[in-house]
Order: structure tokens, then sequence, then C-alpha cells
């Protein structure tokens, strides 16, 4: 991971959940009914909502993120004897206020400034990716907003991936795909993206295939990496 710059990008793809909007903002959110423990709460819900979509789509039993969502909040909620009336519905409502990471929209107001496509690919589903983009005022700023749903089954599956050709009708090198999620992030590189690794939270390198192009901390630092951009846009 020692490059640091990619060329000939030409449209900046960002996982969802964890890259672009802040998961544990959901949880943090109801710390009044959740007390103390609301982080570890929140590391289950979203362990066990990733494990879902893997189950899920292994056994050939797709359903929306929504409801995955529902299911694992309804694990969490088990697992950590949390009985509060209301409180389900309060946190399934603040997934669709979900708040964004500060240097977000920065960085995509700096990308189409120079040019460059931007979209989200995700596991959420429209309704839920609506509301997140349109709560951060991120609209304007996105090319294309890609669910998961229009092929019926979670990431890592290629299909996924595969929605980008679909939409933007140019190839995988053209596409730098972002992530934080490194599971994501490396089945994207080995989908044949350039990818840049967002490891917000500093985690070890997965041991699946493949390596991604390198590493940022947070979104601020992809314009760097994109050093000769397109002049069109
Ligand atoms: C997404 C999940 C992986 O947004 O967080 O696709």
């Amino acid at each position: 991971m020692n490059q640091r710059k990619l060329s000939g990008i030409e449209v900046c793809v960002f996982d969802a959940y964890g890259t672009l909007f802040d998961v544990s903002s959901v949880a943090r959110g109801a710390q009044d009914a959740l007390g103390k423990n609301w982080q570890a709460f929140s590391d289950l819900w979203r362990s066990k909502q990733l494990q879902y979509t893997w189950l899920r789509g292994l056994a050939g039993h797709h359903a929306d993120f929504w409801q995955v969502t529902g299911e694992a909040l309804d694990f969490a909620l088990a697992t950590m004897k949390i009985e509060r009336p209301g409180l389900r519905d309060r946190l399934m409502n603040l997934y669709l206020g979900i708040d964004a990471y500060p240097e977000v929209a920065t960085t995509l107001r700096t990308l189409k400034a120079a040019g460059i496509r931007t979209a989200i690919l995700s596991n959420g589903s429209p309704a839920m990716l609506d509301a997140a983009v349109a709560n951060a005022g991120l609209r304007d700023l996105l090319d294309a907003v890609l669910s998961v749903e229009a092929v019926g089954v979670f990431k890592p599956h290629p299909a996924v991936y595969g929605l980008v050709r679909r939409h933007f009708a140019l190839s995988e090198e053209k596409v730098c795909f972002l992530s934080s999620n490194g599971w994501d992030a490396f089945s994207a590189k080995a989908f044949g993206f350039h990818v840049l690794w967002c490891n917000r939270f500093g985690q070890a390198a997965e041991r699946i295939p493949a390596m991604p192009d390198g590493e940022i901390l947070d979104l601020s630092e992809l314009p760097a990496w994109l050093g000769d951009a397109p002049a069109h846009g």
C-alpha cells in the first residue's frame, strides 16, 4: 500500500453505512434509554445486522436491509435484556436520520468540482438510503444511489458490484470504490475496482481476496489520491 495516486478514475463509489454514515450515531441518539452500554449495544446490533446479510445470502433467503436491520435490533435488545416501550421504533426511526461523518459533504463537493462522478453502492434499501441522503443534505452531491435491492442479494456478492458498470457503463478500472468495512473494501478489490479502504476504526487487514490499493483514515484524504482527475463533468 505505498502507491499514493490512482490514475484514470472517473467515478467514486461509496459504501453507505460506516463509510458515509456513522452507524454509532443511531444508538448514541438514544443513549438516555440505552444507558452506559450504548456503544456495546450498537456494536452488537451492527455485527448481527451484517451476519444476517451474509447468512441470508448463503441460504438464499433475501429480505431487504430494513427488515434485516430490525431483526438484528430485536436480537441485540433480547441479548442485552432491554425492554422499553417504544424503543425499537425510536431506534429504527433514528436509522433513517443517521449522521453523516463531518468530512463527507466537503469531500463530495471537491470531487464534483474536479469532474468526478459520485455514487453510493449499499446494502441499504432504496427508502433507507433516500432518507439518509436527504437528511444529510447530500442529494445534489451524488450522481447515483445504487441499492442491492436491484439484484436481491447483499454484498459481497459480485452481482452487487456489477451494478456500477450497469449504471455508469464504464469499466471497473475507472472506478474508485471506498468502504470503511474491510470485508467490503477487500471484496470490491477482488471484483476489479480500484479501492481505497477508509479504515476509520484502525482494523487489521482482512485475510480474504484482495488487498485494496490504499488505506486512508477518513474521506478527506481521497481527493489527493486522484491526481489526474478528468476535467469534464
Ligand atoms: C452498506 C453496508 C455494508 O452500506 O454498510 O452496504
